[in-house]
């Protein structure tokens, strides 16, 4: 069984940004990041406060917009607006999940497609879909990297995704299907998902749900990404995957934390200057 060592990779990742970015702001251009974060859900402040640590690590220039809860849609939107046209801003972030009186889809269609880091906006879903270059939300794109990384080829590769949502599975199903894998998708009204899982030679889990992949529900050799953060009752950060019985049945397995977070983080930098160059 082998590590994908997400952290580690992401640290070459910030390394080469921040070289980029040197040769940017020789050319006269600061990367800009601006995120909005809405009302005052703590996983969302913890995220929002590493994204900005690392902007500021590698030389992005970066400004968080927080808004409380209550905000109204058309504040939002305006306050997008503005950012849209502001020169300096190279990528726009939305934190998500939005509070439940805003129209997600109408906030995250407000930004500019030029400046859409996170690849939420419909028109580069759709670019997505149809393999076209785009922006590609963070985490999805991260576990692209570590596979490239460790020389997994998805191509030909049963693989099943547990989570169809739009940030994670969604893309992720995407991605895969553009490198030629064979794709299964998984969320919670699947029936029997043990039977799903257990075929996959890739399988990828993004619920949130602590110990829902057990040994029994992987196939021996298998690959498996385990893109779930839960805070236990006892503090501990763990993923979805009951790593210390699966791992040892596994031929690749990220850990959590230190797999696939630190990647979601380096993508976004990397997102960011693709957006700056394109300026
Ligand atoms: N909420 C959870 N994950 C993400 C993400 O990757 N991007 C944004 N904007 N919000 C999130």
């Amino acid at each position: 069984m082998q590590i994908l060592d997400g952290k580690a990779l992401s640290l070459k990742i910030k390394a080469k940004a921040k070289e980029d970015i040197k040769t940017l702001k020789a050319k006269g251009i600061t990367p800009g990041l601006a995120v909005v974060v809405i009302g005052d859900d703590s996983a969302s402040h913890t995220y929002v406060r590493m994204k900005e640590k690392a902007c500021e690590e590698v030389g992005i220039y970066s400004i968080i917009h927080k808004m409380p809860d209550d905000i109204s849609q058309d504040k939002i939107l305006e306050t997008i607006g503005m950012m849209n046209k502001n020169p300096n801003i190279d990528g726009i972030l939305i934190q998500l999940p939005l509070p439940k009186h805003i129209d997600t889809t109408k906030v995250l269609q407000a930004v500019c497609e030029k400046k859409d880091v996170d690849g939420f906006h419909p028109f580069n879903v759709g670019k997505l879909v149809l393999n076209l270059d785009t922006f590609t939300p963070c985490t999805p794109l991260g576990v692209m990297k570590l596979l490239k990384a460790y020389k997994i080829e998805p191509k030909g590769l049963d693989v099943c995704i547990v989570g169809a949502s739009n940030i994670v599975g969604k893309p992720m199903m995407n991605l895969l299907l553009n490198a030629n894998a064979s794709v299964d998708i998984c969320h919670i009204y699947t029936k029997e998902l043990k039977a799903h899982t257990k075929r996959a030679d890739l399988l990828i889990v993004g619920v949130g749900r602590a110990n829902l992949i057990t040994k029994d529900m992987v196939k021996d050799g298998a690959i498996v990404i385990d893109i779930g953060i839960n805070r236990l009752e006892n503090g501990k950060l763990v993923g979805d995957v009951a790593y210390d019985e699966v791992s040892p049945k596994c031929s690749f397995i990220t850990p959590v934390p230190g797999g696939v977070g630190p990647m979601t983080i380096a993508m976004l930098l990397e997102n960011s200057i693709k957006a700056a160059r394109s300026r």
